[in-house]
Formats: C-alpha cells, structure tokens, sequence
C-alpha cells in the first residue's frame, strides 16, 4: 500500500478517499499537549494537597491530602473568628448598664445588629418587624410612649411585662356622656368636657389629660392613638369602645386586651439589655 500512497512523506496514514482525502498522523499541536500535561500533574498535585481520592471504608472513604483542609475546618475557623470578635463586645458589653452602652457608638451599633434576631423571634409578633405596631399592639418606633421611653423604663418594661387596665365605663356612663367624652378627646381637648374630671378619667388619665408612665394612660390630647379602628370603624367608634368597654377589665368580656408579656423568666439579662437598647434605638427613646 506504501508504494501506492500517491502523497508519499506526508505522514498520511495510507487511509485516502475519493482519490485525494487523506487521514494524516501529525503530532497535536504543542500548546495542546503542553496544556494536557499540565492538567494531569495539576489534578496528581491537588488530589496530594486536598482530600480528593476514594480510598477503602475504614479511612473514612477519602485521601486527606497533606495539608489536612477540610471544608468543614474551614467554617469552624471562620465561626471562631467570629466568636472572638463577639467574646470581646460581650464582655464589654456584660460589665456595662444600656445606658453607658448608649453612649458607646461602636457598641450601640453592634448591640443593635446582634439584638434583630432577638426582636424577630421575641417580639415581631406583637410589635411588628420594624417595631410599626399593628391592631392592639403599641407602636414602637415614635416617641409616644404609654409607660416612658427612657432607656431604663424600656428595660423594666420588658422585663416584668405590662398590663395597663382602664375600667369600662359602659356600665357607668350613659351613650350622650360616652359621645360627649369621645368627641373631646378627637379633638385633643378631653378635660374641655365637665365629665372628664366628674367622672373620674382624670384620675388615671391626669387632670390635663396627658396620661400618666406609672399606669401607661393614654395621652389623649395628642390625637395618636393606641388602639387604632378595626375594619370600618372611625376612630371616633374606637375611641367610644374603649371608653365602654376598658382596657384589660375581667368585669367586661368585650374589653379591650392588652398584655405585654414579661421577658426577665425567658431571656437573659444581657439579652433584655440589648432588646432595650435596640428598641431605644428605633428613634423614640428619651
Ligand atoms: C404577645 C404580644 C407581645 C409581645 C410578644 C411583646 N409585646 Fe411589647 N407590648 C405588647 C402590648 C399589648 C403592649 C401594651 C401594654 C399595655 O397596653 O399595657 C406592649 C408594650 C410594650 C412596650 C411599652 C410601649 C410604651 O408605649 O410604653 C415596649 C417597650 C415593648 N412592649 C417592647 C417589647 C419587646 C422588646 C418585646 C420582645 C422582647 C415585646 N414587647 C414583646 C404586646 C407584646
Ligand atoms: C383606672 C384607670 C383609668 C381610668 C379611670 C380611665 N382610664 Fe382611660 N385608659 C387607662 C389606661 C391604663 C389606658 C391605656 C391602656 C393600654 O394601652 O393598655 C387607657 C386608655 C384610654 C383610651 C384609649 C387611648 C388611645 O390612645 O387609644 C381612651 C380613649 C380612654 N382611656 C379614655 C378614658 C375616659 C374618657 C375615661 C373616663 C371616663 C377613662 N379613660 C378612665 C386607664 C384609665
């Protein structure tokens, strides 16, 4: 067949078709072979430097490589880089009031990103994600506080709870002094009624009608109100209800429910320290 090749000394395989297609045997070209070579030796080195090749049960199915990396390593180093950096805040952070912690910005900061998980798990429910409030559940983020919004009221607030508890008056007042009340207090004005003060709502509620922290009254001459209208009641119906029916009073069924709950059995008091500062830091700590 050689002698036949009619393209002799052109490393063709002697394989030709339709009288000049021809199969050639030329080596690969260089930058081909070269890069061939390097992956083998590439995959030889990094299966010797990272777990990589099954091995028989018993070595835990894998080579380890020499260095001994593992992913899992990995993450645990990371996590104790972590921690570390924690460690330092929190044993900072142990030995200080919320108040001083206030004053730090670096620390206000971290206790601020380290206390959303908190706030999410403990008190979204009720409050709201960003602290926004919802039907029955105090606004957060404002500087209208029903109990205080120093760093310290904030703080006793979530640890023993609060139930603030207004009498229902349903029983007491007759509908013409219940429209009479609520109509002053829409329009911010509750002690420009006679009733307010012949009735007794100054005595929780104050003679200016302002409220008062130690009970969490209402103040009713701001026009924001803590139990906002549900489906198409006005706000003036919301406000007739609650002075009906109370807030918190087991001698009306259809009262008003308002619970916080108390946090110093189920969190730490670091945890309560950072909540507190957190909630502060919403915008309408005083
Ligand atoms: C089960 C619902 C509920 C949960 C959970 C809850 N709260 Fe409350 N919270 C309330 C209610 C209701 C009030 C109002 C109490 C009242 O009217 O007397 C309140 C009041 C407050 C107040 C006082 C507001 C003011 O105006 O003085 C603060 C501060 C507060 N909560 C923070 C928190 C924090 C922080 C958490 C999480 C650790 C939390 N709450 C969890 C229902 C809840
Ligand atoms: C025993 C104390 C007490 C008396 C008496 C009382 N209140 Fe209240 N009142 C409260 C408390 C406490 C709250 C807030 C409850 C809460 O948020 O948990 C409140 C809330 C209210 C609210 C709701 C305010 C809002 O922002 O939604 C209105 C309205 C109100 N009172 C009107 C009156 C009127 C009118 C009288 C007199 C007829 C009166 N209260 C008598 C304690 C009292």
């Amino acid at each position: 067949m050689a002698d036949k090749n009619p393209f002799p000394g052109e490393n063709n395989t002697g394989h030709i078709w339709d009288d000049n297609l021809r199969e050639l045997s030329n080596p690969p070209p260089r930058w081909w072979t070269i890069a061939l070579w390097a992956s083998l030796i590439w995959v030889i080195v990094y299966g010797i430097i990272y777990p990589m090749w099954p091995a028989p049960p018993g070595s835990q199915g894998f080579t380890k490589g020499v260095t001994g990396w593992t992913q899992m390593n990995e993450y645990n180093t990371g996590v104790a880089e972590v921690e570390a950096v924690r460690a330092e805040f929190e044993t900072k952070l142990a030995g200080m009031s919320a108040a001083d912690i206030l004053k730090d910005e670096g620390l206000s900061a971290y206790t601020v990103a380290s206390a959303k998980v908190l706030f999410g798990d403990n008190c979204a429910a009720c409050h709201g994600r960003s602290g926004q409030g919802g039907p029955g559940f105090p606004v957060l983020v404002d500087d209208d506080w029903l109990y205080g919004g120093t760093i310290e009221t904030i703080e006793q607030t979530i640890t023993g709870g609060r139930k603030g508890v207004m009498t229902a008056h349903g029983k007491i007042l007759k509908p013409e002094e219940v429209d009479e009340l609520a109509n002053a207090i829409i329009e911010g004005k509750p002690e420009s009624s006679p009733l307010f003060l012949q009735k007794g709502c100054i005595a929780c509620h104050g003679m200016d009608g302002k409220g008062m922290a130690m009970l969490g009254s209402a103040n009713l001459t701001d026009s924001i109100y803590r139990f906002v209208p549900q489906g198409d009641q006005s706000q003036l119906d919301s406000v007739k209800y609650t002075i009906m029916h109370g807030v918190n009073d087991v001698t009306d069924p259809m009262t008003r429910e308002a619970v916080m709950p108390a946090f110093g059995e189920r969190l730490s008091k670091g945890d309560i320290k950072k909540l507190a500062v957190y909630v502060y830091k919403f915008g309408g700590g005083q």
